[in-house]
């Protein structure tokens, strides 16, 4: 008799749509990429990576990473600027466990990414709202709430933003940086989905600038390899570089990953990674024409902006009241997530966030009329 036990964070029952979830399409997730170079990296008879790891990371993985950064940020990356990482989540609760203490106030954008949400929470940081419009954080709402705080950090989405879409602008870039040093706070830009641009060109990422002040720029091989790798970087100037690569964690465990990130560098220098992502764009791309499509038939109501990259769609429903609704949802055999859950004053209860990776274009037209048939009967009831 075969047992099935439990595998995956977030198993979905097959009659089941969840558009709420925010992970790759499990067909797209490249196993022979990964075996190709998991045999490339045992090849070399040498054991090393089995070995504790250099404390910063594996210096050939780096230096392919710095490599394939150069060319995708069009500007020169140097893999000494560079700390490997099991991704973003633990990007970010490294930061917190080194420059913060329970107590000390942090500022994020309203709304975020729920999740970075909870970090923060485990650390004891009281989190202050900054608003965003569609050019992302606006600069004026960060500018008069630094009248009254002094905060450690600001934790931004800067690109392709989770749970909006949207992109911060050039110019309030520049101007964060600007901000960050005259007030003295660092900034924590998670530039998740930097690469997963589908129509046009990325931002300048704040990577750009991590000489540029307090600068600490968190990214992931979650979106564009796979989540089960637990393998990201960040970058940030040599001081903060030193700040990680001499903690107890990092001098007791050795550096983070270094199995997996031995087995990457074959991904990135075999040209595997970049020809991943150029799939994942075309095919993502076309679920977003998808999803546009569905809403415009089926959700008229749903007030949006497109997004252009990322993975998610950020919609408003006037006086739908998304909380009471996902429970009728849920009858309808669909899901979404709730504003709420995004904001850290658990508001925007009119939103939800939809994601259009996870699922075949005829899925996610079979979701969004599914959305449709239970806001009607949530509608008829309430
Ligand atoms: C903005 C953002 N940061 C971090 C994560 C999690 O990243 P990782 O898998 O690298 O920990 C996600 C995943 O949804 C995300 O959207």
């Amino acid at each position: 008799m075969t047992i099935n036990l439990p595998v995956i964070q977030t198993p979905i029952p097959p009659d089941f749509i969840d558009l709420g979830v925010g992970e790759p399409a499990p067909s797209l997730l490249p196993m022979d990429l990964l075996r190709q170079a998991a045999e490339m990296c045992f090849d070399q008879n040498d054991p090393a990576f089995l070995q504790y790891g250099l404390e910063q990371g594996n210096g050939y993985f780096r230096q392919a990473l710095a490599e394939f950064l150069s060319k995708g940020y069009g500007l020169p990356v140097d893999s000494s600027t560079m700390l490997v990482t099991n991704g973003s989540s633990m990007g970010l609760y490294l930061i917190c466990s080194l420059f913060t203490r329970p107590g000390d106030l942090v500022f994020v954008e309203e709304p975020t990414y729920y999740l970075a949400l909870r970090i923060l929470a485990d650390h004891g940081l009281q989190v202050v709202p900054i608003q965003t419009d569609r050019d992302g954080l606006v600069i004026e709402s960060l500018e008069d709430k630094l009248k009254s705080y002094h905060p450690k950090f600001l934790y931004v989405i800067p690109t392709f933003q989770n749970p909006t879409g949207q992109n911060l602008s050039q110019e309030r870039r520049a101007k964060l940086v600007s901000l960050s040093k005259e007030h003295d706070f660092i900034i924590i830009a998670d530039e998740i989905y930097h690469f997963l641009n589908y129509c046009c060109l990325s931002p300048e990422p704040f990577a750009a600038y991590i000489n540029d002040g307090h600068i600490i720029s968190i990214n992931s091989f979650s979106k564009i390899l796979a989540p089960g790798l637990r393998l990201g970087w960040l970058q940030s100037n040599s001081e903060t570089i030193r700040r990680f690569v001499t903690s107890g964690l990092l001098d007791s465990g050795g550096g983070l990953n270094p199995f997996t990130s031995a087995i990457v560098r074959y991904v990135i220098e075999s040209g595997g990674l970049a020809a991943n992502i150029e799939r994942l764009k075309a095919e993502y791309g076309s679920r977003i024409t998808e999803m546009e499509k569905s809403l415009h038939m089926h959700l008229p109501m749903a007030e949006y902006v497109s997004p252009q990259g990322g993975y998610f769609f950020w919609l408003r429903l006037p006086n739908v009241d998304t909380i009471e609704w996902q429970k009728t949802a849920r009858s309808f055999k669909v899901g979404f997530n709730s504003g709420v859950r995004f904001s850290s004053q658990k508001g925007l209860r009119e939103f939800i966030r939809l994601s259009f990776v996870n699922y075949s274009s005829a899925e996610i037209e079979e979701g969004i009329i599914r959305l449709k048939e239970s806001l009607d009967e949530y509608g008829a009831g309430a």
